[in-house]
């Protein structure tokens, strides 16, 4: 279950108004400017943007839903893509990703409750020559196998 903590919404909203001000012509780049702080937008966050400007909710909803580049499902600090195009899956990617979710805990899709992580499936990333090839974040990852899956993870999640 990931818990947010509302009184850092409101500081973030308040610390991005600073730089927009209320304006609703500028939701956009409010919008964001608060997806790059945490990745997506929580309903406890939209809320807090149209507590704050005035602008109804559902017209918030409305752009944060119409721009494909928000997203409204929790997302984690690092994506990871898996490549199950051709020349990864015969290399064994979809051992790579069965590793990944028993390690995450978490299916494709869907991110850890610690908002870290998010799994993903990509086809073909044009890497095929290092198959299998992991894209975490735009760093591409070559050659994994199920075995280097944990220490990759660790890598990460120490570089918080
Ligand atoms: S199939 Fe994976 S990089 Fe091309």
């Amino acid at each position: 279950m990931i818990e947010l903590d509302l009184e850092k919404i409101k500081r973030d909203v308040a610390e991005v108004f600073e730089r927009y001000g209320r304006d609703p012509a500028r939701m956009i780049e409010i919008l964001q400017d608060l997806q790059d702080i945490y990745h997506w937008l929580p309903k406890e966050l939209l809320k807090e943007v149209s507590r704050q400007t005035g602008v109804p909710l559902t017209r918030v909803y409305h752009m944060a839903t119409f721009f494909k580049a928000f997203s409204l499902k929790p997302r984690g600090k690092y994506v990871i893509q898996v490549c199950t195009g051709t020349a990864c899956h015969v290399k064994g990617a979809y051992m790579v990703l069965d590793q990944l979710k028993n390690v995450l805990g978490i299916d494709v899709g869907e991110t850890t409750d610690d908002l870290m992580f998010t799994l993903e499936t990509v086809n073909c990333v044009g890497a095929c020559a290092l198959a299998p090839v992991v894209v975490i974040n735009d760093y591409y990852h070559g050659y994994v196998t199920p075995g280097k899956v944990e220490s990759l993870i660790k890598e990460y999640r120490e570089q918080q």
